[in-house]
């Protein structure tokens, strides 16, 4: 099978295409054709090792000291079931699924396999598969934070940083479905986009300043990592939480200070991936609750292109690759 692997950390073009061993499941395990992949935050952090300060160390302890141990990168995934191991009951051959491939990425291939109680899940609607994969970074990212950080209430009010991305067009529309009033920043392109997705009230970041909303807010999510707590203090009610999807060593540290003392808090964390957070994204999508946003379709053969278009830090939802080889 031909798959793209990632060579060394470095600039997009460190991605070649190469021939593999198509992958065999095991008694546990789906095997997925994939038909779309895509340019997710995390597979050009990871590519480009571009991780937030005093992380690096860290990271490549994790990940690989030169290049990825797992060089297969690509975090999301639709496709259909083509193989399935001896002990599978949820799933056929020829089922449409979606899904996360876990900490040992490998989307970024003609075939896959995973476990079936891994985060992957049947499409309900008959999503194009370019619709389905744009649906689970940003879903679960948002997820994670807004209703099991933040227990996101109806009528709390959010501001939400970074509306227009991947984890912010999910975080705009989850937080609308929870109720709450929400509050978008973007830049002036994307303000018909956040508003139509369920934004309240819309702060154009390159000519507007926060500060009119002073002790405003039940909760802020930052996902690009540019509003420091100190910043973000001044907007929050008294008990108020500043979640920022973006933090280093600095922001750590801020944290934990923060925590020692009563009042408002500041925190971050790692999304978790699960297949019941997918199963509910399904079941919104079905009711045409939920909506995924994306901004542009690739080919594999132009995995640099998707790469180098993708890290500018401006895409729109998500970067899809088609997988049809
Ligand atoms: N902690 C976790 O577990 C976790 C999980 C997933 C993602 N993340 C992190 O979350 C971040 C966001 O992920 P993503 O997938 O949403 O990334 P993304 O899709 O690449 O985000 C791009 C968006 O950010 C907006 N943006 C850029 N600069 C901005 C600014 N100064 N103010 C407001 N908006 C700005 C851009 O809008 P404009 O073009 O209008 O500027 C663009 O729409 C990434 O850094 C990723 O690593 C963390």
């Amino acid at each position: 099978m031909k798959a793209i692997v990632c060579t060394q950390y470095g600039a997009p073009d460190v991605l070649q295409i190469q021939e593999r061993l198509q992958p065999k499941p095991n008694a546990n395990e789906i095997r997925i054709r994939i038909r779309a992949t895509s340019v997710s935050a995390a597979d050009y952090r990871i590519r480009g090792l571009n991780i937030p300060a005093g992380l690096g160390f860290l990271m490549r302890l994790v990940m690989g000291f030169s290049r990825p141990r797992k060089n297969i990168l690509g975090v999301e995934m639709a496709g259909v079931v083509d193989a399935i191991g001896a002990n599978i009951s949820q799933f056929t051959v020829g089922d449409k699924v979606f899904g996360l491939s876990g900490v040992g990425s490998g989307a970024y291939a003609e075939y896959i396999c995973v476990k079936e109680s891994s985060a992957v899940v049947k499409m309900l609607k008959d999503l194009f598969y370019e619709q389905a994969v744009a649906i689970p970074f940003g879903a679960h990212t948002a997820l994670t934070f807004l209703r099991d950080k933040a227990k996101l209430k109806p009528g709390q009010r959010i501001l939400i940083n970074g509306a227009s991305g991947a984890v912010g067009t999910a975080a705009v529309q989850l937080s609308t479905i929870m109720g709450a009033l929400v509050t978008a920043v973007c830049s002036t392109k994307n303000i018909q986009l956040v508003k139509d997705l369920g934004a309240h009230k819309v702060f154009d970041y390159t000519c507007e300043t926060l500060n009119a909303d002073d002790g405003y807010y039940d909760v802020i999510f930052d996902t690009v990592g540019t509003l420091s707590f100190s910043q973000g203090k001044k907007l929050l009610k008294a008990k108020g939480l500043h979640l920022t999807a973006v933090a280093g060593l600095p922001q750590y540290l801020r944290m934990f200070w923060a925590s020692l003392w009563p009042g408002k808090r500041y925190l971050s964390g790692i999304a978790v991936e699960s297949k019941q957070d997918l199963e509910y994204m399904n079941r919104l999508v079905e009711q045409g609750q939920y909506v995924p946003v994306i901004d542009k379709t690739y080919d594999f053969e132009q995995i640099v292109d998707a790469h180098r278009y993708a890290e500018t830090g401006h895409k729109v939802g998500s970067v899809v690759v088609r997988v049809n080889i």
